[in-house]
């Protein structure tokens, strides 16, 4: 059985993608700090694999805890990276705790990874990397343009980071898959989106207004150059993008890899506008949103979606779920949770 560290792996993406890993025969072991999830996420992916994964409780920022850490840990086959800051808005009002605790920890597995025996890493990047593209849907050979939020940068750096090592290190190979928008939650409702204090995103508010925490949604403009005049993004169901990093992984476990650093898109290929996202969730939940229509956020792109042949053909990752199948997966959790019947 081939051992994965999985970085962040009680977070969001992360334990979706355990579930997959665990369900298509890998041993997970999990590092995360918890300063954004919760170590109850381990019994969600129990009761829904039968598995607990072994856990530890590390700083990835800090080389000597790392260091430390994979030190305990024998036989390892690769490491899944996703343990990062990514609140856009408080990355441009902290961005010294971006950049430190985002690109240390990298560096630290990097450099952890120079010593060790284990040579595949994937790594999480973001859409947010190609800007707001002149062209649409990206591909993967869309400008990198200046990066709007110091988030954003984190994963610029990261990529060119991980570029660098690569080239000048021996047998280390590594994939970075640029997800577009995740939403949505495991089947089971067991693990989902939950995001410690008032959601960032759009889907967590979307569930967190219609259980009554959240008092309004509010739309972030609808003057964008879009048919109903808000923002378009590619929403991808979390657990089709969890697939893809399986398939990722085998790409490097089993040498399919075409060079020693690859990039894949991961969304569906087609946008959605905030109110088409709006108008599903009311469809398929049968629940009437409060929503009122407000002033731009700072920093939002108005439209993306991704080209997603290339991803399709060499990672032969396609998605299966709607948007629709996405958000009442998103409610149920949220009604799992928080006992609504
Ligand atoms: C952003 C980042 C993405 C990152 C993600 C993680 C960019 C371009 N994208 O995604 O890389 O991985 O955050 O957090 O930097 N909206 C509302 N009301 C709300 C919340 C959102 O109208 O209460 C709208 C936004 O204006 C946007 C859309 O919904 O048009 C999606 O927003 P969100 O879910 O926050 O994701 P992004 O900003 O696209």
């Amino acid at each position: 059985m081939k051992k994965i560290i999985v970085t962040g792996g009680t977070g969001y993406i992360g334990s979706h993608t355990c579930v997959e890993l665990i369900n298509s025969g890998f041993e997970v072991i999990i590092i995360d700090d918890l300063s954004n999830s919760t170590i109850e996420v381990l019994d969600g992916i129990k009761k829904i694999t039968g598995i607990k994964p072994e856990f530890y409780k590390i700083d990835l920022a800090n080389a000597k805890e790392t260091l430390r850490c994979f030190d305990t840990i024998n036989n390892i086959s690769g490491v899944i990276h996703f343990a990062a800051y990514k609140a856009v808005g408080e990355s441009v009002s902290l961005p010294l705790k971006y950049y430190k605790n985002n690109l240390n920890s990298l560096i630290n597995i990097l450099e952890t990874m120079q010593g060790k025996s284990f040579k595949n890493l994937i790594f999480s990047s973001s859409c947010t990397v190609y800007g707001q593209a002149e062209k649409l849907p990206v591909t993967e050979q869309s400008p990198i343009i200046k990066a709007d939020s110091p988030y954003g940068n984190t994963k610029q750096i990261s990529e060119e980071i991980i570029y660098d090592t690569i080239n000048s290190t021996e047998n280390l190979k590594a994939i970075s898959l640029r997800y577009f928008n995740p939403i949505g939650a495991h089947e089971s409702a067991e693990i989902g989106e939950l995001p410690i204090g008032e959601p960032n995103n759009l889907v967590p508010y979307i569930t967190q207004t219609a259980a009554g925490i959240r008092k309004q949604l509010r739309i972030f403009g609808n003057d964008y150059n879009t048919p109903d005049g808000t923002a378009i993004r590619d929403y991808i169901h979390v657990t089709d993008l969890a697939k893809a990093h399986i398939s990722a992984l085998s790409r490097l476990v089993n040498n399919e890899n075409k060079t020693n650093y690859e990039v894949f898109n991961i969304g569906t290929g087609k946008g959605d506008s905030v109110l088409e996202v709006v108008n599903t969730f009311e469809k398929v939940t049968g629940i009437k949103l409060n929503y009122k229509i407000v002033n731009r956020r700072p920093g939002d792109i108005e439209q993306i979606w991704a080209d997603t042949s290339y991803s399709e053909k060499n990672l032969r990752s396609k998605t299966e779920k709607s948007l629709g199948d996405a958000l009442l997966s998103a409610w149920n959790w949220e009604k799992k949770y928080r006992n609504i019947t």
